[in-house]
């Protein structure tokens, strides 16, 4: 029997039209496709088609029941978000660690000190992967109330092959048993191991020559990331593993530029990676090279706010042709938060972005930025029928009102899922 889903006259429905085969640019990211009373059938989780009320009611409405009909009236309805870089996988918390950076310390302090990355390390791997699971996929439930339907989940807290190997399959895991889609990224040059931090050239070959291997036979994740950064891995290092993980079939991806201008912008560009992620610091040279190389840039205000740091120059970037995306980084030392919505308050506030760019930095751009437009990221023909609904009467409004949940019902594969 076919599953069928009809969403009617939304206040706006926010297409994200016409974006899939290239992120959206400069102008491109204030193109929402929005349709004012508008409507989207769907049938099997996939669009069969948006348009205006009037149309798509004439065609579809006859072959629904009530179960299958969601009236939409004084709501904005958009593509199920996306966060495309989330440190989803972890155990504990480090609130402790806050405490601190509130009395001055900060956040590389700790890390040298042995906390930061390295607690969440310990807590991680004594985590079995039950406990690492089950603390996951609250967090997951979480995203999801928050109108996420597609995550992007980095492994980095194991730092050996046994522990991340749990973390990527305890993603898999979820993404197989959630609703969530989840795409997995490596990251085992997350950090150094404290016990190797003057010597880190025997870790950084383990990385390339036994964790990636293993991680790209097993089919477990689809990118490659590494923390490039002054005391953790150099851009000689970095380039290395990005390398390495391309012989592998994994795409490269970084953590660039986030507490000093370090060349990771320009390295992204380089090695042709799919993105280069916080950029608070990144140089005129490294911005113009990703433009030029089609880098999308993922920011992280939430990274820069809960740090207390300057924010990432997203107006200057998107001024400057690169597409940029937007994502919560959530993680427990530096971005304790799952609320996208909360984010793009931050990219307008913070960063001087538009209500509609963070729209597009939210939906079809943070798509670009983890390699799955062709199926998410804007409501079109045979894309999948993953939508939030907004309790709002306009788009505008859910980057002004900030600090609240305003969803109303995340569909996911065309089925409601929170009302
Ligand atoms: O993206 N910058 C490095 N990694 C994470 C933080 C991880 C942590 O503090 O646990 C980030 O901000
Ligand atoms: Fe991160």
């Amino acid at each position: 029997m076919t599953r069928k889903l009809l969403i009617t006259n939304a206040a706006q429905l926010i297409t994200m039209a016409g974006h899939t085969d290239q992120p959206a640019k400069k102008e491109a990211m204030s193109q929402l496709g929005v349709i004012e009373n508008g409507a989207v059938y769907m049938e099997d989780g996939k669009v069969v088609e948006v348009g205006s009320d009037q149309e798509i009611r004439e065609k579809y409405q006859d072959s629904v029941n009530s179960d299958q009909h969601i009236d939409a009236t004084g709501k904005v309805v958009t593509p199920g978000l996306i966060d495309p870089h989330t440190h989803l996988v972890h155990a504990g918390t480090r609130e402790n660690e806050y405490a601190m950076r509130l009395k001055g310390k900060t956040y590389m302090e700790i890390m040298e000190s042995g906390g930061g990355i390295h607690a969440t390390t310990r807590a991680t791997q004594e985590a079995s992967h039950e406990e690492l699971y089950e603390q996951s996929r609250k967090r997951l439930d979480q995203f999801l109330l928050h109108g996420v339907t597609t995550v992007e989940a980095k492994s980095g807290y194991g730092l050996t092959l046994e522990h991340e190997i749990k973390q990527l399959e305890v993603a898999q895991q979820l993404s197989k048993k959630h609703p969530m889609d989840l795409v997995s990224t490596f990251m085992g040059a997350h950090a150094i191991p404290i016990a190797e931090k003057d010597n880190p050239e025997p870790f950084v070959d383990r990385v390339i020559n036994e964790m990636i291997p293993e991680v790209a036979s097993k089919n477990l994740a689809t990118f490659n990331d590494v923390f490039c950064e002054r005391g953790v891995f150099t851009p000689e290092q970095s380039k290395r593993i990005l390398e390495a993980g391309k012989e592998h079939g994994l795409t490269p991806k970084i953590h660039a530029d986030e507490i000093e201008p370090y060349g990771g912008a320009e390295l992204a560009a380089s090695v042709g990676a799919i993105s280069a992620d916080h950029l608070l610091k990144a140089s005129e040279q490294g911005i113009k090279d990703m433009a030029e190389a089609g880098v999308v840039g993922v920011l992280l205000p939430g990274t820069a706010f809960f740090l207390m740091a300057e924010f990432a120059q997203a107006r200057k970037m998107i001024d400057a042709g690169v597409a940029v995306a937007l994502s919560t980084d959530a993680n427990p030392g530096s971005s304790p938060t799952i609320s996208l919505p909360f984010i793009m308050n931050l990219g307008c506030l913070k960063m001087g972005m538009t209500p509609e760019e963070v729209l597009t930095a939210t939906t079809i751009n943070a798509a670009h930025a983890i390699g799955c437009a062709e199926e998410a990221g804007s409501l079109e023909q045979g894309k999948k029928g993953d939508v939030t609904i907004f309790n709002v009467p306009n788009y505008l409004t859910l980057s002004y009102q900030y600090g609240m949940n305003h969803v109303d019902t995340v569909i996911k594969a065309g089925k409601p899922l929170v009302v």
